[in-house]
């Protein structure tokens, strides 16, 4: 048996190494040629330590308190020279990719289909020259042929597998836009760089509040697949806001999740008030359609900046501050600001 350790740098990059069982993570990340800070490996300087907020393991019994202090422990510090992962686990190491001989791994994508699924978005279908383990939510830099620009999209598909997919906006000029809509063509190469980004799923042990605007609904779909996959008992629920009616997306891939999971639901909300629409306005005058309490629900919120300042303030003006509040802002033409 092996577990997926996804190793968080803190310049954003994340990598994920397979670990065995019994495996400390260190050894693991030695042997995919990963140089974890480290010392004397035996536990007793400190130099190692990381952060797991995610998932289960044994801190091992050989360290000594003045490399881990039991309150460190009590937080979620480790020392990855003596952690032993007994499921998939997320560890934040306090140090950058390029410092334990790492970094954003380079893939080629090669295009497969390109569909205009409506006037603003854009699926862009891919094969990854290798599959890429991604936490989901987080993205990747895609180069546009033809030039030196590249820009973040985050993932609308699994991780792991070798087809991938992309949402993108579909803006007029945009680069990227334009190459998908003039130029793009089965077998295209595009250069891939990632993953990266702190916005992404964590473990589902509460309600999950999740909020999309246009495209933002890409690492939600993400998400969903994982949740799918694994399965989980917490109730799901996704407010996804667009402008107009014609604008709503991948609602049969929506569909599909609710009828798979008994605990997934969604909404949608217009903004456009001439459209007969059921639910008209912005997401923040939804929120009663919430089938929980949102101050005991994870959230997670992706969508332009205007909406992602929109809920933060109604998080702020209603007094009802998720449990916890993850979010990321998309801005469709410049490099995404990210953060969780
Ligand atoms: Fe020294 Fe882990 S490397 S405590």
């Amino acid at each position: 048996m092996s577990f997926k350790v996804a190793l968080n740098f803190e310049d954003g990059v994340t990598r994920v190494i397979e670990c065995n069982d019994g495996e400390t993570v260190l050894d693991a990340a030695y042997r995919a040629h990963v140089k974890l800070p480290m010392d004397c490996s035996d536990g007793v300087c400190g130099t190692c330590k990381g952060t797991c907020k995610q998932g289960k393991y044994d801190l091992g019994d050989e360290y000594i308190d003045e490399a881990l202090t039991d309150d460190e422990a009590a937080d979620g510090v480790v020392l990855t020279c003596q952690m032993v992962p007994e499921s998939n686990v997320v560890v934040s190491i306090p140090a950058a990719s390029s410092l334990c001989s790492s970094g954003p791994q380079s893939l080629t994508a090669t295009v497969e289909t390109v569909q205009s699924l409506s006037e603003t978005t854009i699926e862009l279908n891919v094969t990854l020259s290798e599959p890429l383990q991604f936490l989901p939510g987080q993205y990747v830099n895609l180069g546009i042929p033809g030039s030196d620009d590249s820009r973040a999209y985050s993932f609308s598909s699994a991780p792991g597998a070798q087809k991938a997919s992309f949402l993108i906006r579909n803006v007029p000029n945009g680069k990227m836009s334009s190459y998908l809509r003039d130029k793009a063509a089965p077998g295209d190469e595009l250069p891939l760089t990632g993953p990266l980004g702190s916005f992404y799923l964590r473990a589902v042990e509460r309600p999950v509040l999740m909020l999309a605007g246009g495209t933002g609904l890409a690492p939600i779909l993400s998400m969903l697949e994982l949740i799918a996959e694994e399965g989980a008992e917490k109730q799901v629920f996704l407010l996804y806001g667009v402008t107009n009616v014609d604008d709503l997306v991948k609602l049969e891939a929506l569909n599909a999740f609710a009828e798979k999971m008994s605990n997934f639901s969604y909404a949608t909300v217009v903004v456009n008030p001439d459209s007969k629409h059921e639910k008209l306005g912005f997401v923040t005058e939804h929120m009663n359609a919430v089938p929980f309490a949102i101050a005991d629900a994870d959230t997670y919120l992706c969508g332009p900046p205007p909406m992602v300042d929109a809920v933060r303030q109604y998080f702020k003006q209603e007094a009802t501050e998720p449990a916890s509040f993850h979010y990321e802002k998309f801005n469709p033409s410049t490099p995404k600001e990210k953060a969780a």
